[in-house]
C-alpha cells in the first residue's frame, strides 16, 4: 500500500528545494534519495551514530530522526554546503589534521562541529567533546578531530589571508544538478591548494597555495617517504563528494531485501512465493537458494568454503540470509515483511564453545567431528619440564566477547550486467576474493566477473568475507537490471563476522633471574556458524601467545570450535589481541612475583636481534621492541610516580599504570600473498600508478604512491592514481593482516625502481642520472648533460603508458611443520603501550588519563597516517577492554552496543620507533593490526595495579570490576 505524497518545500545549502513524498518519510532518506546529496550518511537510522548530522535552522539534528514534513519551511545545511567554492577552514583543518581516515563519518562531525564553531569560535577540549559526542567515528581515535576542531581558528585566519573564505559559507550548490553518480565534488573553481609542510610536528604544518586538482593530485617536493602529505584521497572526504557503497546507486536500480532467520537454529520452508509476488505491486521477484545457478557456498579461505550466499532449508545462525525480496524502490520501501511466506521451525542451538564441545553435542556440520573446526599448534623444548623447574610460576584463565566491528558504514552496493559481464560496486577490503566468490556462486567465468570497490566506510576485518555481493549480482542476473541493497545497521551486526570470544588458559615460569623459562597456553575461539577465518586465528594465535618475548620452552594450541552463534572472522590481530591480554596480565603477576619492575621485566626478556622466536625462527635484523619499551621508560617512571602521589591523597578512587607489549607477522602465516604493481609513464608526463591495495581508510592510497615516487625519483604532485579495479588494475591482494604498507609498499617500490630503469636504460644514461617530467618531457641530467625526450611523440601502449614496469612480491616464508616449526612472517612489527587509568572503587568505573603508544613501524612511510592508525586501533582496543560485548539477540544495534565515543578516547602519545628491517620497503612495517593489541592488556594491568583484582571476563565493566574487588574483599 503506497502511501499519500505531498509537496514539502525547504532550503538545502542556499537553494529552494521542494519534493513531493510522503510526509513521514526521514529528511535523511530525502536529502539522499531524492536531491542526490549523498554527503549525508546513514549509518544506523535510529539515532544512534550521528552520521547524518545536519544542521535545521543552525541546529545539528539526527536526520534520520527527523521526519521531511518537520524539514518544510526550514534552512538545511549538509556537508555539500560547508564549502562555498573552496573549503571552509574547519574542513581545511580536518585535511590537514588527518582528522577522516574511512571518511564516513566525518560530514556528521563536520556539521555538528560547524555549529560548535558558529557559537564558540575558539573552543575548549571539552567543548569540542560535549558538541561532538553524538557523532561515532571508529576509525581515527578521535584525536586528530578534535585537534582539527580545536585548530579551525587558526586555517580561518590563515586561510582568508590566502584568499580561501572562512566558514561558514552559505551554501551554492544546487541539489539539482544531480545526476551523474560519479560527479566531482561539488565544488566551484578554482579549486583548494593545500599542502602539508614536511618535517614538522603536529599542529605546525602551514598550508601552502600549491597545485592540488581535484583529480588526487598531491603537491610535495623532495622525499616523498617519510613526509605526511595531505591524503592523497583526503579531498572528497571533507566535502562529500566521496562515493560509498551506498552513494552511487543508479536511479533504476531494483531495491533488495534480504529475509534473515530470526533463530539461532531452525529449519524452514517456504511456502507460495509467486502468490505472494503477484499480490504485491512493484515487487519484481524473490529469489532464493533454488535460484543460485552456481555452488552455493563460499568462503575465504577455500578448502573451509562452507557457508551458502541463501541458506537451503536449514540455517545454523541467526541473521543467516534465506530469500531476497527484489523490486521498485517506492515499493520495497513500504513492503511489510511479516507476512513473507516462510515457516521456521525453531531447533536446539549451542551456543558456547563447551556446549558444542560435549559429548553427544549435535553437529554444526556433518563434516567437523566434535564442533571442531581446526587446531593450530606449536611446540618448542620441553614446557612442563621448564615449568617444574621454575623458580616461579603463574597460572591464569581469560574469556573474552563477542566483539562486533561497527564500522559506521553498514555493507551496502549495487550490480548489474554489463553484456555478459557481472558488475558489482560495493564496498569491500579484498576486491579479487570478492571476484572469485561471486563467480563460483553464481556460475560464472572469474572473468566475468568484475568488482568495482567504493569508497570502504571502514572495514577492520569484516568486509575481507563477502557480503552482499552475490545476493546483489544473483538479483542483476536474474533480472537483467541494476540491484541495489544497504544493509541496515541491525543486518550489518547480526549477518556479518565477530572477532573470536576466547577462552583462554596459560601458565608461564621464570629462573629466579627473572627469565622466562617456560610457556603453556591453550585457547578455544568460537568461531561461531560457519568457517570464515577461524583457521587463521586457530593458527595465528600459537605463533604469537609468546608475545614478543624469548620463550625457549613452549606450547601452545588454538582451537577453533563451531557453534550457532555469529561467525567469527577477522578482526585486527586475528585473535593475537585476545591471546596478548592472557600473556601479559600473566607478566604483571611474574614480575610481581620476582619483585621486579614490570617494564624491567619486560625488557630483560624481550626478543632482540638474533632471538629465536617459538617457532624457531631466527630473527636476524629488525627487532625493535627493547627500543619501543626503552621509550617508554621515562613516562613509565613519570606516570607511576603521578599514581603513587595521587593514590596516597586519596581512598575512594585510586590509579593505576599498566604496559603490555605486541609483536605480529605481517602477512599471510606460511602462506603466498603477492602484491603486483603497475607503474607507468603516459604521454601526457604523468605518473599513472595502478593501485589495487584496497584503501579502507588507513592510508595505502598515499602511503603506496610515496613508496613509488620515492623509488622511481620523481615527485609525489606527477603520479594520478588508479584505484583497485578488478578489470583494471593488478591483484594488490587483501587489505589486511598489516600487509599492504610492507607487501604493496614493496611491490611498488620494484615497480618504481624498474620503472626508473627502463626509462634511464632508453636515454642510455647511468642510474645516477636525475630524471623529472616538465609537461610532456622527460628530463634527464647526468653531469653537464641534459636531455629532453618529448613523451608525446612516443608511442603509447593500451594503457596510454609510454614506459611502464610492472612488479610483485611476495613475503619469502616457510611452511610450518607438524610442530608449528618454521618461518611464517618475514617481517614482524613490534610495539608497547602504557594505560594510565583512575578506578572509582564503589563504583567500578575507569576513567582513562593517558595512552602513550611507542610502536616499531620500520621506517614512518608517512607520520601522520601512521599515528592515525595507532590513535584508531588504541580507541578499538578500549572499546575491547572496557565496554564491547556483542550478545546475539540483544546488542545489535549502535544504542545497546556501546563503542567509545569521543568523550572516551584519553590524550595519547605516539613515540614512532624506526628500527628498519631489511625486507620491507625503505624498511617498512605493518602497523595496522598491531596498535591495537597491547591495549586492552595495558589497561587490565593498569586496573590491577589500580585496585589489586585481575578482571578476568573482559570487557572489564564497571559491574565485573566492582564484583572483583567485593570478592577480593570477601577473601574469596
Ligand atoms: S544517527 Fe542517523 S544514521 Fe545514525
Ligand atoms: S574516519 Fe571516522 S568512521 Fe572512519
Amino acid at each position: 500500500m503506497s502511501m499519500e505524497r505531498v509537496d514539502i518545500a525547504f532550503e538545502v545549502n542556499g537553494a529552494a528545494v521542494s519534493v513531493c513524498v510522503p510526509p513521514v518519510r526521514r529528511l535523511s532518506s530525502v536529502l539522499r534519495d531524492e536531491l542526490r546529496l549523498t554527503g549525508t550518511k546513514i549509518g544506523c537510522d535510529a539515532g544512534d551514530c550521528g552520521a547524518c548530522t545536519v544542521l535545521v535552522d543552525g541546529e545539528p539534528v539526527c536526520a534520520c530522526l527527523m521526519s521531511v514534513a518537520s524539514a518544510a519551511g526550514t534552512v538545511v545545511t549538509t556537508v555539500e554546503g560547508l564549502a562555498n567554492g573552496r573549503l571552509s577552514a574547519l574542513q581545511a583543518s580536518f585535511l590537514d589534521h588527518g582528522a577522516a581516515q574511512c571518511g564516513i563519518c566525518t560530514p556528521g562531525l563536520l556539521i555538528a562541529a560547524t555549529a560548535l564553531l558558529d557559537r564558540e569560535p575558539n573552543p575548549s577540549e571539552t567543548e569540542v567533546q560535549d558538541a561532538l559526542g553524538g557523532v561515532l567515528c571508529r576509525c581515527t581515535g578521535y584525536r586528530k578531530i578534535v585537534a582539527a576542531v580545536m585548530d579551525a581558528g587558526r586555517f580561518a585566519s590563515e586561510l582568508s589571508t590566502d584568499g580561501i573564505a572562512p566558514h561558514p559559507p552559505a551554501g551554492t550548490f544546487s541539489p539539482y544538478s544531480d545526476g551523474e553518480k560519479d560527479e566531482a565534488p561539488a565544488l566551484a573553481s578554482p579549486s583548494p591548494r593545500l599542502s602539508r609542510g614536511e618535517g614538522k610536528g603536529e599542529g605546525q604544518h602551514q598550508l601552502q597555495r600549491l597545485d592540488l586538482d581535484l583529480d588526487r593530485r598531491m603537491p610535495i617536493s623532495g622525499h616523498a617517504v617519510g613526509s605526511s602529505p595531505i591524503r592523497l584521497d583526503g579531498l572528497p572526504k571533507v566535502t562529500g563528494g566521496e562515493k560509498f557503497g551506498g552513494d552511487s546507486f543508479p536511479a533504476d536500480a531494483l531495491a533488495v531485501l534480504v529475509v534473515r532467520s530470526p533463530h539461532h537454529h531452525a529449519r524452514f520452508a517456504f511456502g507460495d512465493l509467486d502468490a505472494w509476488v503477484k499480490t504485491r505491486p512493484g515487487i519484481v521477484g524473490v529469489f532464493t537458494a533454488a535460484d543460485i545457478p552456481g555452488k552455493n557456498s563460499f568462503g575465504v579461505i577455500a578448502p573451509f568454503a562452507d557457508q551458502p550466499a541463501l541458506a537451503e532449508g536449514y540455517s545454523r545462525f541467526r541473521g543467516e540470509a534465506v530469500a531476497l525480496v527484489a523490486g521498485e524502490r517506492e515499493a520495497i520501501l513500504d513492503l511489510d515483511l511479516s507476512d513473507f511466506p516462510v515457516r521456521w521451525t525453531e531447533l536446539p542451538y549451542l551456543l558456547q564453545p563447551c556446549e558444542a564441545q560435549a559429548g553427544g553435542a549435535q553437529l554444526i556440520h556433518e563434516n567437523r567431528p566434535a564442533n571442531l573446526l581446526t587446531t593450530g599448534f606449536v611446540e618448542r623444548g620441553d614446557p612442563e619440564a621448564a615449568l617444574s623447574g621454575a623458580a616461579f610460576v603463574v597460572s591464569g584463565a581469560i574469556d573474552t566477547s563477542y566483539v562486533e566491528h561497527a564500522y559506521i558504514e553498514p555493507e551496502a552496493g549495487h550490480a548489474y550486467m554489463d553484456g555478459d559481464t557481472l558488475v558489482v560496486v560495493a564496498c569491500t577490503q579484498a576486491p579479487y576474493m570478492d571476484r572469485d566468490d561471486v563467480a563460483k556462486v553464481l556460475g560464472l567465468a572469474v572473468d566475468k566477473v568484475r568488482i568495482v570497490p567504493t569508497a570502504t566506510g571502514g572495514g577492520f576485518g569484516s568486509k575481507l568475507d563477502v557480503s552482499l555481493q552475490p545476493l546483489i549480482g544473483l538479483v542483476a542476473m536474474k533480472t537483467g537490471r541494476p540491484a541495489a541493497l544497504a544493509y541496515t545497521r541491525n543486518e550489518s551486526m547480526i549477518s556479518t563476522t565477530k572477532r573470536h570470544p576466547a577462552e583462554m588458559k596459560a601458565t608461564i615460569g621464570a629462573d629466579a633471574d627473572g627469565r622466562v623459562t617456560g610457556m603453556v597456553f591453550a585457547g578455544d575461539f568460537n568461531t561461531g556458524a560457519y568457517a570464515s577465518w577461524g583457521p587463521t586465528v586457530a593458527n595465528r594465535v600459537p605463533v604469537h601467545a609468546s608475545g614478543p618475548y624469548a620463550t625457549p620452552n613452549y606450547r601452545a594450541e588454538g582451537r577453533a570450535i563451531h557453534t550457532n552463534g555469529p561467525i567469527s572472522g577477522a578482526f585486527r590481530g586475528f585473535g593475537v589481541p585476545q591471546a596478548t591480554i592472557m600473556q601479559e596480565t600473566l607478566y604483571d603477576e611474574l614480575s610481581e612475583k620476582l619483585g621486579l619492575d614490570r617494564l624491567d621485566f619486560r625488557l630483560k626478556n624481550c626478543l632482540r636481534n638474533g632471538s629465536e622466536t617459538v617457532t624457531g625462527q631466527r630473527l636476524e635484523a629488525g627487532v625493535g621492541i627493547a627500543e619501543c619499551l626503552e621509550a617508554l621508560r621515562p613516562h613509565w617512571t613519570r606516570a607511576l610516580a603521578d599514581a603513587e602521589k595521587f593514590n596516597s591523597a586519596n581512598d575512594s578512587r585510586k590509579r593505576g599504570v599498566g604496559v603490555a607489549s605486541c609483536w605480529y607477522g605481517c602477512g599471510n602465516t606460511s602462506l603466498p600473498n603477492p602484491s603486483t604493481i603497475r607503474v607507468g609513464i603516459s604521454a601526457t608526463g604523468d605518473v599513472v600508478l595502478h593501485q589495487g591495495a584496497v584503501d579502507i581508510g588507513q592510508g595505502s592510497n598515499t602511503v603506496i604512491a610515496q613508496i613509488c615516487a620515492d623509488a622511481l625519483g620523481l615527485p609525489l604532485e606527477k603520479f594520478r592514481l588508479k584505484s583497485a579495479d578488478t578489470a583494471i588494475t593488478p591483484d594488490a591482494g587483501k587489505t589486511s593482516a598489516s600487509r599492504q604498507t610492507f607487501v604493496t609498499g614493496k611491490a611498488a617500490e620494484k615497480a618504481g625502481g624498474a620503472l626508473r630503469e627502463i626509462m634511464l636504460r632508453f636515454a642510455n644514461v647511468s642510474e645516477k642520472a636525475a630524471i623529472a617530467l616538465d609537461g610532456t618531457s622527460l628530463v634527464i641530467r647526468e653531469g653537464e648533460a641534459t636531455r629532453h625526450i618529448d613523451l608525446s611523440t612516443l608511442k603509447a601502449d593500451a594503457d596510454g603508458f609510454v614506459f611502464r614496469a610492472e612488479e610483485s612480491y611476495d613475503p619469502p616464508t616457510l611452511p610450518l611443520d607438524a610442530k608449528g616449526q618454521g618461518k611464517p612472517y618475514a617481517v614482524y612489527g613490534y610495539g608497547a603501550q602504557i594505560a594510565e587509568l583512575e578506578v572509582d572503587l564503589k563504583l567500578g568505573t575507569v576513567k582513562l588519563i593517558k595512552i602513550t603508544a611507542a610502536h616499531d613501524v620500520g621506517k614512518a612511510i608517512n607520520p601522520l597516517l601512521a599515528e592515525g592508525q595507532i590513535e584508531g586501533g588504541i580507541a578499538q582496543g578500549i572499546g575491547m577492554a572496557l565496554m564491547e560485548e556483542y550478545i546475539p539477540g540483544r546488542t545489535e544495534n549502535l544504542h545497546d552496543y556501546l563503542i567509545p565515543t569521543i568523550g572516551d578516547v584519553p590524550p595519547i602519545e605516539t613515540i614512532l620507533i624506526e628500527v628498519p628491517d631489511p625486507e620491507g620497503p625503505f624498511g617498512a612495517k605493518g602497523l595496522g593490526e598491531h596498535v591495537l593489541i597491547p591495549t586492552a592488556p595495558a589497561i587490565l594491568n593498569a586496573i590491577r595495579h589500580a585496585t589489586g583484582v585481575l578482571v578476568t571476563k573482559i570487557p572489564a565493566t564497571p559491574s565485573r570490576i566492582r564484583a572483583a574487588i567485593r570478592d577480593k574483599e570477601a577473601g574469596r
